[in-house]
């Protein structure tokens, strides 16, 4: 066992150092930096592609936050109209032609009851189905039109953390793919993505050098009454996940916002007891956010903050605006994505601290498959 785990005490630990690993193998060989172009060995043939009228993504969970991710960078960068819904309250509705609707599955095991059933409820319909998956060989690679695979390599810890990072790499090179195919990404906007994509291994990498800082950070913090997530746009489905991921594994309460939400309610939740954890990156309004983190410091609220940087790699924002800094390297829209693997590791050491059973979280399974 502790073989299988390299050393780490959990595989979930040793899951989220293999990231850097799993970006490369996710990308190896899909990128063409030079020609703003991407193959991912996918049969959407470019008649198709150009007919598509929405994209509807469905996916549970972690999955789930992958999806919004991209969905969002699918609308900015692509410009088709893209939904994300949960699995499990997905209802089809394509209009007059359902194969224009391309429905895509996000399932890192590819086996996820609500996701198999919300997918076949789209064919059933005539929409054309698409599964995200680092499964070969699983139920929803034989039910879906097409598949593309996200290599992140076997996950065993319950709280999935590498596929994500892989899930959300591989669906920034399908809206590439589909940018490039339908004419409405720039091949300067589209090189830009890829480079992006491209930087993703060393940035991780970067955030894992840091590792002992938020150690630090998730020790003094540990005993919180409980623990708000907030960030916009991309750095908003961040937040989801860094929220769900501490819940999940640490057993707080932990919850995360749209940061222009906090003043509809959750404010009314903020003490100098509960810690803010803010997406201060590229790709999440930045600025904006800044005034929701002012609000939560008028109310006593320690903020943590995950900052972009600027070409010295010192933290963009200048000095003395959150309690604690952890700079974010250059990446561009994937910046959010960079920073999750503070919250991943600030999850992870709130846990461990606690003496929680990380691999196998209480009430929780690897894969759900009943609905
Ligand atoms: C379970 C796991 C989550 C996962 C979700 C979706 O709830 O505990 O970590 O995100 O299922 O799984 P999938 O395999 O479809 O990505």
């Amino acid at each position: 066992d502790a073989a299988e785990k390299s050393g780490y005490d959990h595989y979930m630990l040793k899951e989220i150092h293999e990231q850097p690993r799993a970006l490369r193998q996710t990308i190896s060989g899909r990128i063409d930096a030079d020609a703003g172009t991407v193959d991912i060995d996918v049969d959407l043939p470019a008649e198709y592609v150009d007919s598509i009228e929405e994209i509807q993504v469905v996916a549970c969970g972690t999955s789930n936050y992958a999806g919004r991710y991209a969905a969002e960078l699918l609308e900015s960068v692509v410009d088709v109209r893209t939904t994300v819904e949960v699995a499990s309250e997905y209802e089809f509705d394509g209009g007059r032609d359902p194969w224009r609707t391309l429905v895509v599955a996000v399932t890192q095991s590819g086996e996820t009851a609500d996701t198999l059933s919300a997918i076949r409820r789209a064919k059933r319909a005539g929409a054309r189905t698409l599964a995200v998956t680092n499964t070969l060989g699983s139920t929803i690679v034989r039910e879906t039109d097409d598949s593309v695979f996200i290599r992140a390599g076997p996950e065993i810890g319950v709280a999935a953390t590498k596929t994500f990072a892989s899930q959300v790499a591989t669906l920034t090179l399908l809206a590439v793919h589909v940018g490039r195919a339908r004419g409405s990404l720039s091949y300067g906007r589209a090189r830009e993505l890829l480079e992006s994509v491209r930087k993703l291994p060393n940035a991780v990498q970067a955030v894992l050098d840091r590792e002992d800082r938020v150690r630090e950070v998730a020790r003094e913090y540990a005993d919180s009454d409980a623990f708000f997530f907030v960030g916009r746009k991309l750095g908003y489905p961040v937040a989801l996940e860094g929220a769900l991921k501490l819940k999940e594994i640490s057993y707080d309460h932990a919850e995360g916002f749209a940061a222009g939400e906090l003043k509809h309610g959750p404010l009314a939740l903020v003490t100098e007891e509960t810690p803010v954890l803010a997406l201060l990156t590229d790709g999440s309004r930045p600025h904006e956010t800044l005034n929701n983190v002012k609000e939560v410091q008028a109310r006593g609220a320690p903020v943590i903050g995950a900052t972009g940087t600027d070409g010295d790699g010192e933290t963009s924002l200048g000095d003395g605006y959150v309690d604690v800094d952890l700079p974010v390297p250059e990446t561009g829209a994937l910046e959010p994505l960079v920073a999750n693997v503070y919250w991943q590791l600030f999850a992870y050491h709130v846990a461990d601290e606690k003496g929680r059973p990380i691999d196998r979280p209480r009430n929780l399974a690897k894969s759900v498959t009943v609905e």
